[in-house]
């Protein structure tokens, strides 16, 4: 079986995380945990992207020199992630010798292969952009935009990989296998650039210019360009020119990224470079392409100060509950508006009200009418309805989760909560546990009391990739183990026995003083 491939886009390591990283990790992470559920291999790889120019900047600005700056911002990174349960099998940071050194042989095969050459170039650069422009760059007013910041006019002779002459064997691909890029509408806007596709890519910098980065194996004149050190990560680190793991790990089933590193980074530049390298057709990535979370409709910035922090979240509400936000309130691949108050809200209403208190009563109940022994019970229409709930909303949950949906597959979790909930309603247990010396009253309430316990496991199992702590304590309250292999199936009506005793419950969601609006 081939090891399911998970891979996030690697961090600027030149500021401090933002809720735009921790949301993409989390997406990675529920991705990769989902697959580790289903009993698959699973090689989940993210990181941090240490070098070039905005780095050398920030670092010079801050008055340490980058090898040090990377170091400090990169271990806010990995606390960051460590916090939020990122369950990564590798750490990809770009300044590790096993990445320069793959890095450098690929470089130099391309050079050695003539897919390199140098060149001479006069023309406008993009300080902030890295990158210089050519007149498809101008806006309507024949000016670069703002977007591009400081433009300097340059002349260099530099490095050039052979990019133009891929470009119909790209559009051929994206047309035969459109599935490479999700979600689908984000397949034209890849084809669109790839039809552009003018001239190749300057993939050097000169070391007066930038010193910061991977130097040319064969001019130590030069660094190379910061993507082309940054895209390589995803083989580097999974053990490329390496060992045998790799073979069974490629190509990434997954590559999460923003929208707004797919045109030219991902869809262009990175199908092209794995050509020239060697790979094949068939060997191509996947790319699933996310939104942006915006505040108020805008896009967040340090200058206007409106960054979501999510360190400070993941203290202030905990993780659960921002995991819990980030994947409920974004569709994957649009855009969503981050609030606070929302993630109070969502966890209150979702998790303290919905899953913690269907599982709170369900074990106190048990507790107090049966000492927590449970019994099958009677046959009834309302625990029948639930079951019914129980078996589409796990069919549902799956298919949302094949496809990288988490919202969706929370929203078929949310029909089992609110099934449970409403059969406590519809029931009443606790005026059938009054009429002591009726049998059928008592046969119905061991029906109730099971498909409450049954109910607050499935739905314990279905949230192990969301909430993986609050899953498992959810699950050793309940005082089941779920057995080994793909653990899907386990969530089929009926995986307590007959006579299984439950522990005594303990707030797992406890209720947050949520902001007044
Ligand atoms: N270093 C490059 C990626 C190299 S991958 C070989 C980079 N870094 S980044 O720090 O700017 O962005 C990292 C990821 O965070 C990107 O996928 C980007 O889309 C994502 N996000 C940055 N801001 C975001 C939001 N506000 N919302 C959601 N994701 C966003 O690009």
């Amino acid at each position: 079986m081939k090891t399911f491939f998970v891979t996030t886009a690697i961090d600027y390591t030149n500021a401090a995380p933002h809720i735009g990283h921790a949301y993409e990790k989390v997406l990675a992470d529920v991705i990769a945990r989902y697959r580790r559920m289903r009993g698959g291999p699973v090689f989940f790889l993210t990181g941090v992207d240490q070098h070039g120019q905005k780095v050398q900047q920030s670092a010079e600005k801050a008055g340490v020199s980058p090898a040090e700056f990377v170091e400090t911002n990169t271990a806010k990174f990995a606390a960051l992630y460590r916090k939020l349960g990122i369950s990564f099998d590798e750490w990809a940071a770009t300044t590790d010798p096993r990445h320069i050194r793959v890095v450098q042989a690929v470089l130099q095969k391309l050079f050695d292969e003539g897919k390199i050459y140098k060149m001479a170039y006069a023309g406008f650069y993009s300080v902030r952009q890295e990158q210089f422009l050519t007149d498809k760059e101008r806006g309507p007013d024949g000016a670069f935009g703002p977007e591009w910041g400081e433009v300097v006019e340059l002349e260099e002779e530099n490095y050039y990989f052979r990019l133009a002459e891929h470009r119909d064997w790209l559009i051929a691909l994206l047309r035969t296998r459109p599935e490479l890029i999700s979600p689908a509408f984000r397949v034209n806007d890849t084809l669109n650039a790839a039809e552009r596709i003018a001239g190749d890519l300057c993939i050097s910098r000169p070391k007066e210019r930038l010193s910061w980065g991977i130097e040319l194996p064969f001019d130590p004149k030069y660094v190379t360009y910061v993507w082309f050190d940054a895209l390589i990560n995803y083989v580097s680190f999974s053990g490329y020119l390496e060992d045998g793991a790799f073979a069974g790990r490629w190509p990434a089933d997954a590559q999460v990224i923003g929208k707004d590193i797919l045109v030219p980074a991902h869809g262009i530049y990175w199908p092209i470079m794995l050509r020239a390298m060697g790979f094949s057709d068939a060997e191509m990535p996947r790319l699933l392409v996310h939104g942006w979370w915006n505040s108020r409709g805008e896009k967040m910035s340090k200058t206007v100060g409106n960054v979501a922090d999510p360190d400070a979240l993941a203290d202030r509400y905990g993780v659960s509950a921002l995991r819990y936000y980030l994947m409920r309130e974004i569709v994957t691949g649009q855009d969503a508006d981050f609030s606070e108050e929302r993630l109070g809200q969502v966890y209150d209403s979702e998790l303290a009200n919905g899953v913690g208190n269907l599982l709170n009563r369900s074990l106190n109940m048990a507790q107090r009418y049966r000492e927590g022994l449970l019994k099958i019970g009677a046959e009834i229409p309302e625990v029948a309805s639930v079951r019914e709930r129980a078996a589409e909303s796990v069919a549902a949950y799956a298919k949302a989760m094949d496809e990288h949906q988490p919202r969706a597959a929370l929203e078929a979790v949310a029909a089992v909560v609110a099934a449970g909930n409403g059969l406590v309603d519809a029931t009443a247990p606790f005026k059938l546990a009054k009429l002591k010396d009726d049998a059928v009253a008592q046969a119905r309430l061991d029906a109730v009391l099971y498909a409450l316990a049954e109910t607050s496991r499935i739905i314990a199992i279905l949230l192990g990739p969301i909430l993986p702590a609050a899953s498992e304590t959810m699950l050793a309250q309940i005082q089941w183990t779920p057995a080994a292999g793909d653990r899907l199936p386990q969530a089929a009506w009926g995986g307590l026995p007959d006579g299984h005793a439950l522990g005594a419950p303990s707030a797992v969601f406890p209720r947050m003083e949520t902001p007044a609006a």
